[in-house]
């Protein structure tokens, strides 16, 4: 069989045309590169980076779930990840990502996230009872810190991190823009080099590894089972070699969770929120749905599912706005073939996989820039490929946190359109879609809110 010959024909010299042309529109250059070359387009992202950009749903499949042992976290990534914390789960590989697995899946288990409905919706209510007739919120504000208040009582057992909610989220704000930066760059200065940016995210680092290992002093000081993330964290054992973790691994996890526990989600609601805005006749069949299921009664484990507007409303939403736009690199460590020797991605290339990609392939959405939530009508599943939807990926690695982001976003939602309606507060004010780590509104989403009478 032949196998697929990749070529750059965009890239110019070096490929720096590629790495202006990525860095001016990443959305248009990807869709553009697919359009291009089909299933996997190849291009060179300046001189250093040979990128496979992967969209065929069944390769993504394979990448994912068959071949996912002969992959490894793009190092580029992982260093710029490793940088802020070594042993964050989602950078870890082979045993030692197995073992961490294995003790962080039951805190976010199906079962076990049912005991945090209740103080989501505590977040919930502590953050809308603020709220009054006409304000206007940023909603990117607003939902970071409930949703770090969530993530801060499941992780540390504190109960309102909220008062410190907006340190943090600059600090984290500053560690994730570097990722970016040392993840994409053409060259990376050496750290030592006294260059402003290198301060900025010096402190940051210290502000958030300082914060962190005072939890864990204390809760080891304090010898008490809180019932927390933490307190599993420093009590797990190995079953077959009794080793416990160390602070610097507890540390790790600890931040991976906190960033990836807390940050993507808020995303989700707000954008959410701002589709609600812009399209009101969703936001009418919504809040009926809200009356008709929950009316005045607590939000429970059986109300939500019986959800189905909601549903398709928070499905289109991680369509368009995917929070995980493009977190999917991965390094072949290995050839490995596609579609049976198709295709053969070659050892070193780096994989590129783009949820925002797969939800914007014009063979799978009609009009793939509308918000219409009723894409999600019944059997949409059988309409569409596995993977060419993959909001939270898929396979081993496939995100831990997806069911517990569900209930979260939906008690957040449920909470703010019983009460509220919701309007663009300005049609005149600027904002895009930053594709940062995460994709988020920038550099801000100002609604105002309406209470309902
Ligand atoms: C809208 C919300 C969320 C989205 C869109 C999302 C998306 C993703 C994606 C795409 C990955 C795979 C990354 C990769 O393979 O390179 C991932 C991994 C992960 N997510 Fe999420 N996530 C969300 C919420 C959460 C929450 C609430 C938590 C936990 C509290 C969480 C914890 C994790 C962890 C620990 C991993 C790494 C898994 C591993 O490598 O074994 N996520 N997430």
């Amino acid at each position: 069989m032949v196998t697929h010959e990749f070529k750059d024909t965009t890239g110019g010299f070096l490929g720096l045309q590629n790495f202006g042309k990525f860095r001016g529109d990443p959305f248009g250059f990807l869709l553009e590169r697919v359009e291009e070359q089909g299933d996997v387009a190849f291009f060179r992202l300046g001189p250093m980076i040979d990128m496979y950009l992967v969209s065929n749903p069944d390769y993504i499949r394979e990448l994912l779930v068959k071949h996912w042992e002969t992959t490894v976290k793009w190092s580029r990534m992982a260093n710029a990840i490793a940088s802020v914390a070594p042993y964050v789960l989602s950078n870890l590989e082979s045993n030692i990502w197995r073992k961490h697995r294995k003790l962080l899946t039951p805190a976010f288990h199906t079962q076990r996230i049912q005991a945090y409905l209740e103080l989501m919706q505590r977040h919930a209510d502590r953050m809308v009872g603020t709220w009054s007739n006409g304000q206007v919120h940023d909603m990117v504000e607003s939902m970071t810190e409930a949703t770090m208040g969530i993530i801060g009582e499941i992780l540390f057992d504190i109960p309102d991190i909220e008062q410190e909610a907006s340190e943090l989220s600059q600090a984290l704000d500053v560690l994730l823009e570097q990722i970016v930066i040392d993840s994409g760059a053409l060259f990376i200065l050496p750290k030592w080099l006294p260059t402003e940016r290198h301060k900025r995210e010096r402190e940051a680092r210290e502000h958030f590894v300082t914060y962190l290992d005072l939890l864990i002093q204390q809760r080891r000081a304090e010898g008490v089972d809180h019932g927390d993330v933490l307190s599993s964290l420093i009590d797990a054992k190995d079953a077959e070699t009794g080793e416990m973790l160390t602070d610097d691994m507890i540390r790790g996890e600890l931040y991976g969770l906190f960033l990836a526990g807390h940050e993507t989600t808020s995303i989700w609601v707000t954008w959410a929120l701002y589709a609600l805005a812009k399209y009101p006749e969703y936001q009418i069949l919504l809040h009926r749905e809200i009356v008709d299921v929950i009316g005045d009664g607590d939000i429970t484990m059986d109300t939500l599912g019986q959800l189905p507007v909601m549903n398709k409303i928070l499905n289109e939403t991680l369509r368009m706005f995917p929070p995980a736009w493009s977190l999917l690199f991965r390094e072949a460590a290995a050839d490995i073939p596609l579609g049976d020797g198709k295709v053969v991605i070659p050892k070193g290339g780096v994989i590129y996989i783009s949820p925002y990609v797969q939800h914007h392939l014009p063979q799978y959405w009609d009009d793939p820039h509308v918000f219409d939530p009723s894409r999600f009508d019944n059997g949409w599943k059988d309409r569409i490929p596995n993977y060419a939807y993959m909001p939270f990926s898929g396979g081993p690695r496939v995100c831990l946190g997806s069911h517990m982001a569900d209930m979260e976003a939906k008690v957040l939602l449920a909470t703010i359109i019983k009460d509220y309606s919701v309007e663009i507060a300005d049609p005149e004010h600027d904002f895009w879609m930053n594709a940062g780590f995460t994709l988020r509104p920038y550099p801000n989403m100002p609604l105002r809110v309406r209470r309902r009478t």
